[in-house]
């Protein structure tokens, strides 16, 4: 039996990066998956790729940043499948910035897209999950939240809320049976990654050499390495795991990598 069978998954931020590679994962493992973006051809485009390989999907535009967009989105999925037994809270965006030249306007959008949009999509899945009788959430989060990287001062906090988010409503929602589960991404090789690398940092093309000599495996992690991880923790075959938070490395965190 494949692992997702008869479930239903919402992945914010699927219709590229990791959110794409998780949503073709669960695809491939039974489940009926919402591929949900931002932008709206990314999202068709990954949800039809998703049916083209005998998967089930549909697209559904919203913008997390916006308050009614995460409502909508959780009620489309279970007006469209019926029901909602996986939230993935994917998105996340950065702003270049230490605590000195960090503006409010910075620090409210990093917040509000990071943060906020997990804590309405979550009250909003939660409703028809404690209807259902339980369900599974998975925050992606970041290594960010421990280590010192001061230039990405208000991203790293927000990820720090995320991790206490996770926590603090998973010992809620234990009563329902709905579990909260994070994984703290390290950095990971993604089209988005690429383009910042050349287009907003200048690197050249070439920027991966350099950036893999150091790491033990000669490589950065992939997407496919964060879904199998968030594949475990939506499933059944973790349905007594709550409140956890797994770090998604290639060293101990706080190690330089050849440590
Ligand atoms: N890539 C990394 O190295 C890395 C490292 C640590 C943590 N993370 C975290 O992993 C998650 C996914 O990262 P990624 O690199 O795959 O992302 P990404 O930048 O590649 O974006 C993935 C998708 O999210 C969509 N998106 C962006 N803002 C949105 C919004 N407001 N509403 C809806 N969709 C939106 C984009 O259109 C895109 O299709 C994020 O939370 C990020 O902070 C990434």
């Amino acid at each position: 039996m494949a692992r997702l069978e008869n479930k239903v998954a919402v992945v914010t931020g699927s219709g590229a990066g990791m959110g794409e590679g998780m949503a073709r994962l669960f695809a491939s493992e039974g489940a009926r998956v919402v591929v949900s973006d931002r932008d709206e051809a990314a999202a068709q485009s990954v949800a039809a790729s998703i049916v083209a390989d005998g998967g089930e999907a549909i697209a559904v535009r919203a913008d997390v940043g916006v308050e009614e967009e995460c409502r909508a989105l959780i009620d489309r999925a279970v007006e469209h499948y019926g029901r909602i037994d996986i939230l993935v809270n994917n998105v996340g965006l950065s702003r270049r910035g230490t605590i000195e030249t960090t503006s409010v306007d910075d620090w409210e959008l990093v917040f509000r897209v990071n943060v906020r949009s997990a804590f309405l999509c979550m009250q909003q899945a939660v409703k028809y999950m404690k209807e259902q009788g339980g369900g599974s959430i998975v925050n992606i989060g970041s290594v960010n939240a421990y280590i010192g990287e001061p230039k990405l001062m208000a991203y790293s906090a927000s990820k720090g809320a995320m991790q206490t988010l996770s926590r603090n409503t998973a010992s809620y929602l234990n009563r329902y049976r709905i579990r909260v589960n994070q994984l703290n991404v390290g950095w990971t090789l993604t089209p988005n990654e690429h383009r910042v690398k050349v287009e907003e940092e200048g690197k050249g093309e070439n920027w991966l050499d350099e950036a893999v000599r150091t790491r033990p495996w000669g490589r950065l992690l992939l997407p496919r390495d964060i879904a199998y991880a968030a594949l475990y923790l939506a499933s059944d075959e973790s349905e007594c795991i709550t409140g956890s938070v797994l770090d998604l490395e290639q060293h101990p965190i706080g190690a330089p990598p050849n440590w």
